[in-house]
């Protein structure tokens, strides 16, 4: 189950556009219906601009009739943990619950597994997500 996120994650990272941090990222979300949606970082000569691979992750998801979140996987580009940033932990919790396992991955495997929840306690919309 996880080397199929992973997989697709990393598929999705070796296209990943990231010329100014040259640091390749991809995510691959497990839908409740079963099926993955991958997505990639994408950056932009106006830094602010880039977008996190989890953020195409998640478009993905959505534009395919999905709203729920069953798993989540980071892959980043070497052995350091490559967990997502404080604004796609909240982007993630809008369709994810606290249990949602989230697996860190390096080019190898999974480095880190835990779940939202613990990434991001008491996110915005805590009413939805109960802790
Ligand atoms: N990045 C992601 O895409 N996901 C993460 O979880 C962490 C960071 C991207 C943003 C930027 O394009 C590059 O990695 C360096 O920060």
């Amino acid at each position: 189950m996880i080397d199929d996120l992973l997989e697709r994650a990393l598929a999705a990272q070796a296209n990943a556009y990231a010329p100014y941090s040259r640091f390749q990222v991809g995510a691959c979300l497990r839908g409740s219906n079963g099926e993955l949606y991958a997505g990639c970082n994408v950056e932009n000569s106006a830094y602010p601009n880039g977008q996190c691979a989890e953020a195409g992750a998640l478009s993905a998801l959505v534009l395919a009739g999905e709203r729920r979140i069953a798993e989540i996987l980071v892959v980043g580009p070497d052995a350091t943990l490559c967990t997502p940033c404080g604004s796609c932990r909240q982007r993630l919790s809008e369709l994810a619950a606290a249990a949602t396992p989230v697996h860190i991955c390096g080019p190898s495997g999974v480095l880190l597994s835990t779940t939202l929840g613990e990434l991001l306690p008491y996110p915005f919309g805590g009413a939805k997500q109960k802790l």
